[in-house]
């Protein structure tokens, strides 16, 4: 059974008619829950977002009576209650943010709707096409970051140290023994040296064990508050038509301290996360546990970096880098289809890693 849950002002006979095809949806796979939400809009103009790493669909829908985007998710179905809620917060707040207009569950599935902002791209798009220089990028994440904060300002709550290293070394440690990761870099995460454009590196799992040894300093780098947070605030995520930023796809979890968003932020514009995920880059092999990497830093990328970098302490600094760092050795499950592409996202992280332990006094002792 279908069942809507909220209904903005989109709510009007088309409206209705549209859920109730929604009611008659029992898909068998994610290719035919898409089939079968696109049906519902035959003879209208819509486009098809599919990205390779997640297992949601999004369709655009942009024709009257519906300007609407819409996400399908097949099995497992958790994420867009959560998506909804963040949604719900930020448009209650702020009245030019995106509005959600409903979300029907079905079997098998979720369909979650929201306002279609047409004439918005996504930041990284934007930054890598020249269309934003780097001032512009810099206020566009202010902005971005300052939606976000106003879920997160009126929920912190403390958190606790169990519940700070759950987040990023559980995390990591869940992420790293999936079955989506391939082998050929599974047996990389324990590799003692790992050598990145002639630099020798310490392997992820002996890097963080050398920064949980420092007891002291382990508790100044997780984080001790959490609150509603996007959770997933990198720069493909911000959309903005140059002016205005709106934050779309929330994790939208209420156990987020704001450094993990912020990790995402600098995995964005100092790590190039975006340039990894339009193919800006180049990785190879030269050798055992020996790699070439090249990634495109955007220059207004870097230009936000040393303006953001330089407004934020010391303290937060590190606590930054060291989410960065894991949000990017957390991923190659997410993206073992294009092998080069785990491997880079893979070798960023234990970049940032080293960089990190090396900026604590860490590098010489590990
Ligand atoms: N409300 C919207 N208005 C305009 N375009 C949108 C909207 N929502 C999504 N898009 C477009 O669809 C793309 C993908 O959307 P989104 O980030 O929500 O999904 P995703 O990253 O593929 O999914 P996942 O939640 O599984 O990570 C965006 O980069 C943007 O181009
Ligand atoms: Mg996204």
């Amino acid at each position: 059974m279908v069942t809507p849950t909220q209904f903005g002002s989109g709510d009007c006979t088309a409206l209705r008619s549209l859920l109730f095809q929604f009611t008659r949806i029992r898909p068998r796979s994610r290719a035919d829950l898409v089939f079968q939400v696109s049906n519902a809009f035959a003879g209208s103009r819509f486009r098809i977002v599919d990205s390779h790493n997640t297992p949601s669909v999004v369709l655009l829908v942009d024709d009257e009576p519906f300007r609407m985007a819409l996400k399908a998710e097949f099995e497992p179905t958790t994420s867009s209650t959560k998506e909804l809620r963040w949604h719900s917060v930020i448009s209650e707040a702020l009245v030019d943010q995106i509005r959600p207009l409903f979300l029907v569950r079905g079997p098998r599935f979720t369909v979650f709707a929201t306002d279609y902002l047409r004439d918005c791209q996504d930041l990284d798009s934007l930054v890598l096409a020249g269309a934003v220089d780097g001032p512009g990028a810099t206020v566009l994440i202010e902005k971005a970051l300052q939606v976000n904060d106003v879920a997160y300002a009126s929920s912190t709550t403390e958190m606790s140290a169990a519940a700070a290293d759950r987040l990023y070394v559980g995390r990591y440690e869940a992420r790293k023994s999936s079955r989506d990761v391939p082998h050929w870099l599974r047996s990389l995460y324990s590799a003692p040296r790992i050598v990145i454009n002639d630099k020798p590196h310490l392997g992820p799992d002996a890097g963080l064990t050398t920064l949980r040894r420092q007891n002291v300093l382990w508790r100044d780098l997780v984080p001790t508050t959490a609150g509603l947070s996007h959770g997933d605030l990198h720069c493909g995520n911000i959309l903005s038509n140059g002016t205005h930023a709106h934050p779309i796809d929330p994790r939208g979890s209420e156990e987020i301290p704001i450094e993990y968003d912020l990790g995402k932020v600098f995995q964005s514009i100092r790590g190039g996360y975006g340039s990894i995920m339009h193919g800006e880059y180049a990785v190879a092999s030269e050798g055992y546990r020996r790699y070439e990497l090249r990634i495109h830093q955007p220059k207004a990328y870097q230009s936000a970096l040393r303006q953001l970098d330089s407004r934020i302490s010391e303290g937060t600094h590190l606590r930054v880098r060291l989410a960065e760092a894991v949000h990017f050795l957390s991923m190659a499950g997410h993206h073992s289809r294009i092998p080069d592409e785990a491997l880079a996202l893979f070798l960023r992280g234990v970049q940032l890693l080293d960089e990190l332990l090396e900026r604590m006094g860490l590098r010489s002792r590990a």
